[in-house]
C-alpha cells in the first residue's frame, strides 16, 4: 500500500461555460499519510476546483486523482467514506446551537441518535466550545464558527481531511484559534489538505507546500526549500535618511536590479551568498561612506518573496503580508 494519502497526477478541469482557460492544467500533487499539505495560491489559482475534485464533488476531465488509495472517479463512495471537508463558506445551521448543529450533522451521516450526541459532545470540548454549545450560531465569533465548522467536519473521523481557506475572513486572534485546532488534529493521524492565500498560513501550519498558479504547481517543498530556491538570503538595511537610499544602493556589490527599495520605510533589501562576509562588508562600506543604518539584518526570504519570484506577481503576496 502506498504511503500516500493523496495522489494527483496530471488533473485537469475546464469548466463548461466559464470564461476560457482551464481551471486545472496539468496539476501533480502528492500528499504524505499524516502530513499537512498546503494548496497556496492567488485568487483564480484552481484551490477550490482541487478540493472539489478530491472531495468528489466534481469530475476531473482527466488525471489520475486518488484519495485513501480509492480513485476519486471510479471509487467515489470509497473516498467519500474516507474524508472530511471544510468548505470555503460555513454550512452550519444559524438559528440553532452549536451541539445542536453538530448532532444534526452526525444523524445525516448516518450515526444513530446516541453515537451522534456522544461524538458531538467529543468535538466541542476538542474545540473548546462546550461552554458555547448551547448558544445559537449566530452569537457566535468568527474564530468560534470557524472551529464548530471544523468539529463538523471531523464528525466522520475522517482518514483525509480538507480545508479549504479555513481561516479567510477571520481576524487574527480567530485565525491562531484556527491554527491551534488543526494542528491538534494532526497529532491524531489525520492527513490535511489545507489551501490558503496567506503565506504565513501554509508556513505555520505546512509540512509541505505546493505553489499553485493557473491550474498548475509552480513550485513545491518545504516552506525552507521555496526559500531557498529563489536564492538564500537576503540583507535588510534600514537608514536613517531615506535621502541616502540612492547612495547605500550604489555601495551595495550586487547587481542593483536586485535591490528592492521602500523609501517609505528607509529600508533597503538585497541577496546575499556569503552571509558574514556580506554583513561585515555592508556596515563597513556604508560607515565609510557616512551612510547611517538603524538597524541591519540578515534573513530568509519570506514566501511572499517566493510567490513573487516564481509567479511573476505580487497581487496576493500583498494582501497577505
Ligand atoms: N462553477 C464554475 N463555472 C465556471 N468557472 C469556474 C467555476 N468555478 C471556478 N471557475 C473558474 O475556475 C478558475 C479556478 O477557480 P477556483 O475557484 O478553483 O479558484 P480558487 O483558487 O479557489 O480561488 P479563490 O481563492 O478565489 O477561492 C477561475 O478562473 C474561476 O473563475
Ligand atoms: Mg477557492
Amino acid at each position: 500500500m502506498s504511503d500516500a494519502a493523496i495522489t494527483v497526477e496530471e488533473a485537469r478541469k475546464t469548466y463548461r461555460g466559464g470564461s476560457g482557460g482551464p481551471a486545472l492544467d496539468g496539476l501533480d500533487l502528492t500528499v504524505a499519510r499524516g502530513t499537512v499539505h498546503g494548496v497556496l495560491g492567488p485568487n483564480g489559482a484552481g484551490k477550490t476546483t482541487l478540493v472539489r475534485i478530491l472531495a468528489t464533488l466534481l469530475r476531473p476531465d482527466a488525471g489520475r486523482i486518488e484519495v485513501a488509495g480509492h480513485d476519486v472517479v471510479r471509487e467515489a463512495y470509497a473516498v467519500r467514506l474516507r474524508i472530511g471537508l471544510l468548505g470555503q463558506h460555513a454550512a452550519l445551521d444559524e438559528e440553532l446551537g452549536g451541539r445542536q448543529n453538530l448532532e444534526l450533522f452526525g444523524r445525516l451521516h448516518h450515526l444513530g441518535a446516541r453515537r451522534a450526541r456522544a461524538r458531538a459532545g467529543e468535538l466541542l470540548e476538542r474545540f473548546e466550545l462546550s461552554g458555547t454549545g448551547h448558544k445559537a450560531v449566530k452569537q457566535y465569533s468568527g474564530g468560534m464558527r470557524r472551529r464548530l465548522d471544523l468539529a463538523a467536519s471531523l464528525i466522520t473521523e475522517p482518514e483525509v481531511l480538507f480545508l479549504d481557506e479555513p481561516t479567510t475572513g477571520l481576524d487574527p486572534r480567530g485565525r491562531a484559534e484556527v491554527w491551534e485546532s488543526v494542528r491538534s488534529l494532526v497529532g491524531g493521524g489525520t492527513t490535511v489538505l489545507l489551501t490558503t492565500q496567506y503565506l504565513e498560513e501554509a508556513d505555520q501550519l505546512a509540512d509541505r507546500i505546493s505553489l499553485v498558479d493557473a491550474g498548475r504547481v509552480v513550485a513545491d517543498g518545504t516552506a525552507d526549500e521555496l526559500k531557498a530556491a529563489i536564492g538564500g538570503d537576503r540583507i535588510d538595511v534600514v537608514l536613517r535618511d531615506a535621502g541616502q537610499l540612492g547612495t547605500a544602493v550604489a555601495l551595495l556589490p550586487v547587481p542593483k536590479d536586485a535591490i528592492t527599495v521602500d523609501t517609505d520605510r528607509r529600508l533597503l533589501s538585497a541577496p546575499v551568498t556569503d552571509r558574514m562576509a556580506a554583513l561585515a562588508g555592508v556596515v563597513r562600506a556604508l560607515e565609510e561612506a557616512g551612510v547611517e543604518a538603524e538597524d541591519i539584518a540578515l534573513r530568509r526570504p519570506t514566501l511572499d518573496e517566493v510567490f513573487l519570484r516564481l509567479t511573476g506577481h505580487d497581487d496576493r503576496a500583498k494582501e497577505a503580508a
